[in-house]
């Protein structure tokens, strides 16, 4: 079987900007999207033109500085949104307008106020006034999660048919199983006319922790598109995490998918866009937090300092991180205990250890993790007495 190429749409400048505080300005905004290019995304959302005149700004440099990447500006179903966004992308080597409107019935009611066929009519002229100005056009059907399956390949086929070079689907509230998102894109792959002149997209939001779930199992279901932002910024509980995606992509050769990006490089955007961004990362984070590669309890470092794959299903230095960490807290073990004396230069007897590891455990309980300080201290009792 020959390996499909899932296209990385990076959104972390757009969806994931959006996060409160997380504003940035145009030179750090050109700064991250050179680095996304280094990293190997195909696709950089730059922004959002008709929002302001400092993101009008950041997607027009942003369109001059990268070379090998599309460059997507978003926009609502509306003209003026359009015209901007193809003005904005102007110096784009590669531009893209993502243009969309609400699909839902939640979304057509309260939102819009209209009904389904009104919505098939503007996102039709949308497409086909952004297909105008440029010739690569996203289409987003927003709220696709809640959407009704059958109006949904309807609207889809109608913007297939008006031009649309890649039709996203989103799960826009995070709301949806990995089965039903899932079945939602094997539907469409199976049912809407003129769908293979169209790339899927998936665009999944993680209210319920779902979302790189659901963009696999989309991918899995025929999508060949995934967007998503480092470190999983974005709206309210986030979007699709990139280092995410990338790592189950390379972690599971059996799924017959391939990326662009270079793994190595995850570990230091990661840190960029959260220093940049002023949003830290919770030290649980799937592969970029600070303890994904750090072992703290006896079972697990005993069996992990004998062989490493026991407890690790990632080499640390395949996405760029520090060697994994041995920890040192009242869970730990002799062997830990051993390991990090002898990174200190002592290499001490088995008797020696016995002896250390009472003491060491009366400092462990006092404090949360015992440190290399503790251990010396701990290395010239025992040689004192
Ligand atoms: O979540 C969403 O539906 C979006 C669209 C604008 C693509 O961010
Ligand atoms: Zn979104």
């Amino acid at each position: 079987m020959s390996e499909q190429k899932i296209h990385i749409f990076d959104t972390t400048l757009r969806d994931g900007e959006q996060v409160p505080g997380c504003k940035l300005n145009t030179d750090e905004k050109v700064k991250l999207a050179l680095k996304l290019e280094e990293l190997g995304v195909d696709i950089i959302e730059a922004g959002f033109p008709i929002s302001s005149p400092g993101d009008f700004q950041s997607v027009e440099e942003i369109s001059k500085a990268v070379k090998n990447v599309t460059v997507c500006g978003l926009t609502r179903a509306v003209q003026k949104d359009i015209e901007v966004a193809a003005d904005a992308l102007k110096y784009a080597k590669l531009p893209r307008i993502h243009t969309g409107i609400g699909s839902s019935d939640n979304h057509i009611k309260y939102k819009f106020n209209t009904t389904r066929e009104n919505i098939i009519e503007r996102a039709e002229k949308a497409v086909k006034l952004a297909r105008n100005l440029v010739p690569d056009v996203e289409f987003y059907a927003e709220d696709a999660g809640r959407a009704d399956i059958i109006f949904l390949a309807q609207l889809i086929e109608a913007v297939i048919a008006a031009g649309a070079t890649v039709v996203n689907i989103p799960d826009t509230t995070g709301f949806c199983l990995p089965h039903q998102y899932a079945e939602k894109i094997s539907y469409l792959v199976n049912h809407v006319k003129g769908i293979e002149k169209a790339i899927i997209s998936c665009h999944c939001h993680n209210d319920l922790g779902l979302a790189t779930a659901n963009s696999i199992a989309g991918a899995i279901a025929g999508a060949r598109q995934i967007e998503c932002t480092i470190n999983g910024l974005g709206e309210r509980a986030g979007n699709t995490s990139l280092e995410e995606v990338a790592m189950v992509i390379k972690k599971h050769a059996e799924l017959g998918f391939n990326t662009n990006i270079d793994s190595t490089k995850l570990h230091a955007i990661s840190r960029l866009v959260s220093d940049t961004m002023r949003m830290p990362v919770q030290p649980n984070k799937a592969i970029v937090g600070d303890n994904a590669f750090a072992h703290s309890s006896g079972i697990h470092q005993d069996g992990f300092l004998k062989e490493a794959t026991t407890y690790e299903i990632i080499d640390p230095l395949e996405v760029g991180a520090d060697i994994s960490k041995i920890v040192l807290t009242a869970r730990s073990g002799r062997s830990a205990l051993a390991y990090r004396f002898k990174k200190l230069g002592h290499d001490f007897t088995r008797d020696e250890v016995d002896v250390l590891y009472d003491r060491f455990l009366i400092v462990a309980d006092a404090k949360k993790e015992v440190n290399d300080e503790d251990l010396k201290k701990l290395a010239e009792e025992l040689e004192r007495a």
